[in-house]
């Protein structure tokens, strides 16, 4: 593989896989988030200065059953060109066949070119070698820059980067800064190393704890996944979200983590609603003692203390997940107090990767995504890197 950096864009035509899967508004096809368009800018930008052109290819959501109206890249069109500082933007409304090629032939060096929804193609997710081979006929330089859809082994993701030789397929600057901070966290990891996981569910997160078994100081358990813990070890959760069948699964995990002396910090006590509601009759409870016809839907205030000390004197840090409902006012207080203590930590020194939609919707929310290091636009992808796995994208280009 090539360097991005070092390599000279003059008179090529790079086919660049972005992830461009972005949430759209469903009435107006509005654009609800941009980060990951604005994150892979410097990308093409690079490219359009050395004097190249770049032709750019994408998923957007999972369309089942070819082209439609809701999942078409054509929406994504004028805010692109804005992102872009006002360079035109050709859209070709397929992203094969002859009006492809032409357009790609056609493009001149400081032109962009977006291709239609590859998903509207079957065989985009079936890894098609004849479809790759179709794509990779548009450029003559691959430049993976999905990092967000690194663990799909598609075509457009996987199996296109043999069809061009390694000196010309590389990543891009946004997929090399999102490897080169995950690696900071799994393998160049300045202990204390603290894992803070939320979320609803622990079938969701065991393969990553797992694997933060071999190398964390400290994991930190909070969101709804928290009861299944508590549960686990005799106590009386109330109405709270438990995963009945992972009872053993949680006493299983914190007996590893006993053996290894990994501490599991689970939340001392916790914010309680008398319904899954905005407007609900809150009160605090010790987490292991939720009255009947109560749930936990955040941390409690000892707990954000318990949690803060922690991440303080961490030195390398990772958080994937919320620690409650923050959507809601209410139950927003765990993981703003979790963000702050991150945002903290940060600015005496430690290195912190955010990753996984939710945590970093919430970064984003409360203002936190440049006091951390690294905001990654990674979700499932961050997830199955953590949990130890091979990501297809990143492999293929390598
Ligand atoms: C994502 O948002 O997770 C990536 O863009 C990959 O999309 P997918 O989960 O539909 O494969
Ligand atoms: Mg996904």
């Amino acid at each position: 593989m090539s360097k991005f950096s070092d390599y000279n864009f003059a008179g090529h035509k790079a086919l660049v896989r972005v992830d461009f899967n972005v949430p759209l508004d469903k009435k107006t096809f509005a654009i609800t988030d941009d980060n990951r368009m604005k994150a892979t800018i410097p990308t093409i930008k690079k490219i359009l200065k050395d004097g190249g052109s770049a032709i750019l290819m994408s998923h957007l959501g999972r369309p089942k059953d070819g082209p439609e109206d809701k999942s078409s890249l054509k929406h994504l069109v004028p805010h692109l060109k804005e992102l872009l500082g006002g360079t035109n933007i050709v859209f070709a409304d397929d992203c094969i066949g002859e009006q492809a090629n032409a357009s790609a032939k056609n493009l001149q060096p400081g032109e962009v070119l977006l291709l239609e929804n590859l998903r509207f193609y079957k065989e985009e997710e079936k890894g098609d070698e004849a479809f790759a081979e179709k794509l990779s006929k548009l450029g003559d330089v691959y430049v993976n820059d999905a990092f967000g859809t690194a663990h799909r082994a598609h075509a457009s993701t996987a199996v296109i980067a043999k069809f061009f030789p390694p000196a010309n397929r590389m990543f891009g600057l946004l997929m090399e800064a999102e490897v080169a901070s995950a690696e900071k966290v799994m393998h160049e990891t300045q202990k204390p190393f603290v894992a803070i996981i939320g979320g609803a569910k622990v079938s969701d997160k065991i393969l990553i704890i797992e694997n933060l078994l071999e190398r964390a100081t400290d994991i930190i358990i909070g969101g709804g996944m928290a009861y299944t813990f508590m549960k686990a070890n005799g106590g009386k959760i109330g109405n709270s979200l438990c995963e009945e069948d992972r009872l053993q699964t949680a006493l299983d995990l914190m007996e590893k983590a006993n053996k290894k002396g990994v501490c599991i910090h689970l939340p001392a006590d916790s914010i309680i609603a008398d319904k899954f509601a905005a407007d609900a009759n809150t009160s605090a409870a010790p987490s292991n003692n939720i009255p009947d016809g109560w749930m936990g839907l955040d941390i409690g205030a000892s707990a954000c203390d318990q949690f803060s000390n922690i991440i303080k004197k961490s030195k390398t840090i990772l958080w994937n997940g919320p620690m409650g409902v923050f959507e809601m006012a209410n139950f927003q207080h765990g993981t703003k107090a979790i963000a702050t203590a991150v945002a903290n930590s940060t600015q005496n020194g430690a290195f912190s990767l955010v990753g996984g939609g939710d945590s970093v919707a919430a970064v984003n929310q409360f203002g936190f995504a440049d006091k951390v290091s690294y905001v990654s636009t990674g979700g499932g992808a961050l997830l199955e890197y953590f949990e130890g796995k091979e990501l297809p994208g990143i492999a293929a280009i390598k």
